[in-house]
C-alpha cells in the first residue's frame, strides 16, 4: 500500500508550533495527508509550515474559534502543552480546559478519531511534576474525558503517555510499551510520540487504547507499528 493511501480525510493539528507538534505535522505530510493547524500564532504557524497546510487561528478558550478549526476533520491530533505556572498557558488553561474544550467541539463537529499526547505517571498525584500547577493531574482529567466521550458511537480515541522528551530522528529506537501507570522513568523521542499519534489513525489496535512508552534501546527501526500489537484495548474493563 502506498504511504499516501493509509488515511484519508483532514486532521487537525493543535499544539503543531510546539516541538512535538512540529514533528507531527512532519510526519503527516510524508504520509501525504491533508493537515489544518490550530495556532494562537498564525505567523508563527505560516513561517514553520508555509503553505504546506491550511491555518486557522484563534484561541483555545474559544469554543467558537476551535468550531471553526475542527470543522470538516476527521481527526484531531493534539500536542498542546502549557508553559506557564498561571494564566492563558497554565495547566489548568491548556492540559485540562483547552483539551476538554476540544474534545467536546471535535464530537460535536463528528469528528471520528482523536490521539493525543499525555505523560507517564499521570495518574500519580503525588508525583513531584504535579507542584507544576498540577499538571498531571490536570492532564488525567483531560484523559479521562477523552476516553468517556470518544469511546462512543462510531469514535475512538488513542492517549500516547510517553516519558521525558528529547529531540532527534524518528525510528532510530526499540520502543517499551505498558499499560497502567507503571513505568517511572524513562526518555523518547518527541518524533516517535508523533508517529505513534500518527499512525493510530489507520491501525485497528491503536483505537481506544492508553499506554505509556520510553525508549528501551538504540535499535533502527522499519515502523512502530508493532507497539500496538500486544495493547489491550482500555474497555471493556475487567473489575
Ligand atoms: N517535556 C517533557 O519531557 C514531557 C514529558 C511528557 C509529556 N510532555 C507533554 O508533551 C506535550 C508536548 O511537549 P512539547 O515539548 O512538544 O511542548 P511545546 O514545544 O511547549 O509545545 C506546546 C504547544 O502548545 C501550545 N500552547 C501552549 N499554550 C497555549 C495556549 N494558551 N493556547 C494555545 N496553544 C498553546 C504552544 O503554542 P505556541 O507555539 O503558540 O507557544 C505549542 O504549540 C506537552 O503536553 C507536554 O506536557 C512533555
Amino acid at each position: 500500500m502506498k504511504e499516501s493511501q493509509r488515511y484519508q480525510g483532514r486532521v487537525l493539528v493543535t499544539g503543531a508550533t510546539g516541538k512535538t507538534g512540529q514533528w507531527v505535522v512532519k510526519r503527516l505530510l510524508h504520509y501525504g495527508i491533508a493537515i489544518r493547524v490550530f495556532s494562537r500564532d498564525r505567523e508563527k504557524a505560516l513561517a514553520l509550515f508555509g503553505k504546506q497546510v491550511e491555518i486557522v487561528d484563534g484561541k483555545i478558550q474559544s469554543s467558537s474559534d476551535i468550531a471553526r478549526a475542527v470543522k470538516e476533520c476527521c481527526a484531531v491530533i493534539s500536542t498542546l502543552g502549557s508553559s506557564a505556572v498561571t494564566g492563558e498557558s497554565s495547566p489548568g488553561e491548556v492540559d485540562r480546559d483547552g483539551v476538554i474544550r476540544l474534545v467536546d467541539e471535535a464530537a460535536k463537529a463528528g469528528v471520528k478519531h482523536f490521539a493525543i499526547i499525555s505523560s507517564l505517571a499521570v495518574t500519580k498525584w503525588y508525583h513531584p511534576l504535579n507542584l507544576f500547577s498540577g499538571v498531571l493531574s490536570k492532564k488525567w482529567e483531560a484523559e479521562e474525558h477523552l476516553r468517556s466521550l470518544f469511546s462512543k458511537e462510531g469514535r475512538s480515541y488513542t492517549i500516547v503517555r510517553p516519558g521525558g522528551l528529547k529531540d532527534g530522528e524518528p525510528l532510530l529506537h526499540k520502543l517499551r510499551v505498558d499499560t497502567g501507570d507503571r513505568l517511572w522513568n524513562g526518555f523518547i523521542n518527541r518524533a516517535d510520540v508523533a508517529e505513534l499519534l500518527v499512525i493510530s489513525l489507520w491501525l485497528e489496535n491503536a483505537k481506544n487504547r492508553t499506554f505509556e512508552v520510553i525508549n528501551e534501546s538504540e535499535e533502527p527501526q522499519k515502523s512502530l507499528e508493532q507497539c500496538y500489537d500486544a495493547l489491550p484495548p482500555d474497555f471493556p474493563k475487567i473489575v
